[in-house]
């Protein structure tokens, strides 16, 4: 049964929280598209999604116009699309493959080409779908995010440079931990979406999480950084990941 304080739900297991993640998701899409006609979302990357976005092809196809509906990433690996790494590849295989999101409403992050022109051209994508080439920031009806064990969300790792970017939409990110480089949203992006969703599953993760909830107010993990100025936050989690909370 899932229980929810505030903007925290629970689920028993991960069927649970792709549940709860899909029937967001649509809730989210049917609001947007109600209000300004149109959905624009940025996926998340990493494995606990798929089972989310796999349960949104198999069971909800019919919930949304799809034509409405504007695909965003808020990271990639620095890997090509069709790479076993690539965020591109898993949200492909899962939903878009299987759903009639007509490619043009796809906006993929050309992770393929030398990070930093990657995050340029992406940001340059960005900006004219939001219609935005000035100071203003843009509005994702929907970013949905992971967390590692680390406490990072999106490519925003620990003690890397993109954690401090506060002008640049998307970054190119050293992660020296990977040794690898990244493409990711920013946070001021991140907190100036209408909803954010954390999809977070599995025991290790419950640590970082017991110690969030312990001290909200702290600022010690990436994630505790996405804070949206006049947006919503839902946690999801399994029991497993929130057993320390
Ligand atoms: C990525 C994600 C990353 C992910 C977390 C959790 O590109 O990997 O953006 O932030 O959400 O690392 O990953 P899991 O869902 O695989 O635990």
């Amino acid at each position: 049964m899932a229980e929810v304080a505030a903007n925290r739900v629970v689920v028993a297991n991960v069927a649970q929280l792709n549940r709860a993640g899909a029937t967001e998701f649509i809730r989210a899409g049917l609001e947007a598209i109600t209000s300004h006609g149109r959905f624009a979302v940025a996926l998340a990357g990493g494995n606990t999604p798929r089972g989310v976005y796999s349960l949104i092809a198999d069971e909800f196809r019919d919930a949304l116009p799809w034509q409405k509906v504007f695909v965003f990433f808020g990271d990639e690996r620095h890997v090509p699309p069709d790479h076993s790494d690539s965020n591109y590849r898993m949200a492909n295989e899962s939903l878009l493959s299987r759903l009639p999101v007509p490619s043009e409403n796809i906006f993929r992050i050309e992770a393929e080409l030398p990070a930093e022109e990657a995050a340029t051209r992406y940001e340059q994508r960005l900006r004219s779908f939001f219609a935005i080439q000035d100071e203003e920031w843009p509005r994702f009806d929907l970013i949905l995010l992971g967390m590692g064990n680390d406490g990072h969300t999106a490519s925003l790792f620990p003690g890397t440079k993109a954690l401090s970017e506060d002008k640049k939409w998307v970054v190119a990110n050293h992660v020296e931990r990977l040794q690898t480089d990244r493409i990711t949203l920013t946070f001021p992006v991140l907190n100036h979406a209408a909803e954010v969703v954390f999809l977070i599953a599995g025991d290790t993760k419950a640590a970082v999480l017991s110690q969030i909830f312990r001290s909200p107010d702290s600022a010690q993990f990436a994630i505790q950084s996405v804070r949206p100025l006049n947006g919503r936050v839902v946690w999801i989690m399994d029991e497993a990941a929130a057993r320390g909370i």
